[in-house]
């Protein structure tokens, strides 16, 4: 059976927009707070984003978050949530972590040039 599922083929993908992007962000900060008990500290590096071009100007820890001309998988924002980053671990660090379908959402959102909106 072929999968046609739409996280298959990022073509069928509905597009992502800025809201979605801050929203998933957002959320995985929410819940490490909860699930830490405690706010991140400040001089870490930035937790929040309230403008795309915020977060494609943001230089977290050294390093830049987004870059021109990387794919949004290959960037440093979708590594360091996907996996791991440098020698720090995978972020948000020791979780809970964003979910697959939700980093190649942040991925999509970035290949398609960081819209705002429609
Ligand atoms: C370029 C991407 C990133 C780099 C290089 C990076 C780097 C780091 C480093 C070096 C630390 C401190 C490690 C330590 O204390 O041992 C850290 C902590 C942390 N990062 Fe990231 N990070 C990145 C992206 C993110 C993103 C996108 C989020 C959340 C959406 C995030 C959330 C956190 C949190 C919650 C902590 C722990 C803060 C605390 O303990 O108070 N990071 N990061």
């Amino acid at each position: 059976m072929p999968d046609d599922s739409p996280a298959a083929d990022s073509s069928k993908r509905e597009p992502v927009y800025w809201p979605r992007v801050k929203e998933i962000l957002d959320g995985i900060m929410a819940r490490w707070i909860e699930r830490s008990g405690r706010q991140p500290l400040p001089g870490i590096h930035d937790f929040y984003w309230e403008t795309p071009q915020a977060l494609k100007d943001s230089v977290l820890s050294g390093i830049r978050a987004i870059e021109p001309g990387v794919p949004g998988r290959e960037t440093a924002l979708v590594r360091s949530l996907a996996r791991a980053i440098g020698t720090s671990g995978r972020m948000p660090l020791r979780g809970p972590f964003l979910s697959r379908e939700e980093t190649d959402e942040i991925a999509a959102w970035i290949d398609s040039g960081t819209p705002e909106g429609p």
